[in-house]
């Protein structure tokens, strides 16, 4: 547990928290490239508590900027799209994508006082469909080489969804390796041929056992965790017996996403951002090692489960998360169907919206939540002082040099666990022929 003090320090990220400050430094989710499809390409974004207005312009380039307007506040996601900007519909100043006011048509003639009239503006750019925002001091960072990013557009595909809940409080179940063997557990298990888009209901490794079978009856998963440059490391073992180990690559790159394996074919690279600090949006990128990813498929599974324009999901808190008794009794361990999406959410949300943590009781299994609050300390204490030392990949560092990370389950021997998650990454880099994925 933690004392109220640093609970709120862990988790508050409007402008002027610490832990905001931090988030600051690394390029955030804004919205989908789907959110932007329509005929006028406007949306509403909450981000990090602003309140800002993303559009697409007519020569087809993104801004982001303040919704009020700088005059007299009015909304201007009611803006009128046009010449490269928006135009309030008030008393129609006009705003470029960077922010600053070109018109001011009701001033008297030869009037300059627009050129002093400065809205909120970041920096965006759009990478295999997400359009991420920087909101910090200083130029923009490079990308680093992720997977997601590397991989052609056809090779990733991306969704969101809205979660009740603290950023952070979505973020620890995805560095929590234990909660997968209980949450997600499926007493029976389907066809792993019916997988396709699916978390957890591959094979596991090269084997013919379902992962659910897997992870059903192995249930002590022996937890480790290393930093690394992009921020740490996640092995989960799980120990078969006859000298073979069940290994479970995941990770957490700082200071907000999760990379996880999907299936064989796929990894999950998920940011957890906050809308403001009772509601984030989680973001993933599906990347594929082997054919193009089956956009259309995927989309309409996860739109069945949520709602637009707001991602929100058709299952939550006010009808019980579509809770069934008799399902628990005979087919998942939550009796909440078989989205695994819908257990994640039920098991975030339902701590309130930002769990008290001077109530908790973290055990063994909960080593990667300890390590990953000492780095956010860590990153906020060296901001504190004035320098940017503790931020992985912040300064110094050349981030197109991180690549991966390795995200993978594998099945090896005991004694050589480590050789094996690293011989079959290689193997699923080097067989990738679609796309250069080697490292
Ligand atoms: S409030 Fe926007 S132009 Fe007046
Ligand atoms: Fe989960």
């Amino acid at each position: 547990m933690i004392s109220q003090a640093l609970n709120e320090q862990l988790t508050r990220s409007g402008p002027g928290t610490d832990a905001g400050a931090v988030m600051r430094y690394y390029w955030q989710p804004a919205a989908l490239s789907d959110e932007l499809a329509g005929p006028r390409p406007v949306v509403p974004v909450k981000l990090l508590g602003e309140d800002l207005v993303l559009f697409r312009d007519s020569e087809g380039a993104l801004g982001l900027i303040g919704r009020a307007c700088p005059h007299r506040g009015a909304d201007l996601c009611y803006g009128r799209l046009e010449d490269n900007g928006l135009r309030c519909p008030f008393h129609g100043w006009h705003f470029n994508r960077d922010g600053q006011c070109v018109e001011q048509p009701g001033e008297p003639e030869g009037s300059r006082m627009h050129e002093n009239i400065q809205n909120t503006s970041y920096p965006v750019v759009e990478k295999n469909g997400i359009i991420f925002a920087y909101m910090g001091p200083g130029d923009p960072p490079a990308f680093p080489n992720f997977d997601c990013f590397r991989a052609p557009e056809t090779h990733v595909f991306a969704f969101k969804g809205l979660w009740e809940c603290n950023w952070l409080q979505a973020m620890e179940v995805g560095i929590d390796p234990a909660h997968a063997s209980f949450l997600h557990r499926f007493l029976e298990d389907e066809d792993p041929a019916d997988s396709y888009g699916k978390q957890f209901r591959d094979k596991a490794a090269d084997t013919d056992m379902p992962m659910t079978q897997l992870l059903r009856e192995y249930t002590q998963p022996d937890i480790s965790v290393e930093e690394t440059d992009y921020g740490m490391r996640l092995i989960a073992l799980r120990h078969l017996g006859g000298g073979k180990t069940h290994v479970r690559i995941t990770n957490q790159i700082f200071p907000q996403a999760i990379s996880i394996p999907m299936s064989r074919e796929m990894i999950i690279t998920q940011w957890h951002v906050p809308i403001d600090d009772e509601r984030c949006y989680w973001y993933s990128m599906f990347t594929s090692f082997d054919t193009p990813v089956d956009k259309e498929k995927m989309r309409a599974q996860r739109l069945q489960e949520h709602r637009l324009p707001d991602y929100a999901p058709l299952k939550n808190k006010a009808n019980n998360y579509g809770f069934d008794p008799e399902e628990q009794r005979r087919e998942t361990y939550t009796g909440m169907g078989l989205d695994i999406n819908v257990h994640d959410q039920w098991a975030v949300e339902s701590p309130g919206a930002i769990f008290d943590r001077t109530r908790e009781h973290l055990g063994k299994t909960d080593v990667a939540i300890i390590k990953y609050r000492r780095m956010l300390r860590a990153a906020m204490a060296s901001l504190g002082e004035g320098n940017t030392d503790a931020l992985p990949m912040v300064d110094g560092v050349d981030v197109t040099s991180v690549y991966g990370p390795i995200s993978n389950d594998t099945i090896g021997d005991k004694d050589n666990w480590r050789q094996a998650f690293e011989d079959s990454d290689r193997a699923r880099r080097a067989a990738c022929s679609d796309w250069d994925a080697t490292v």
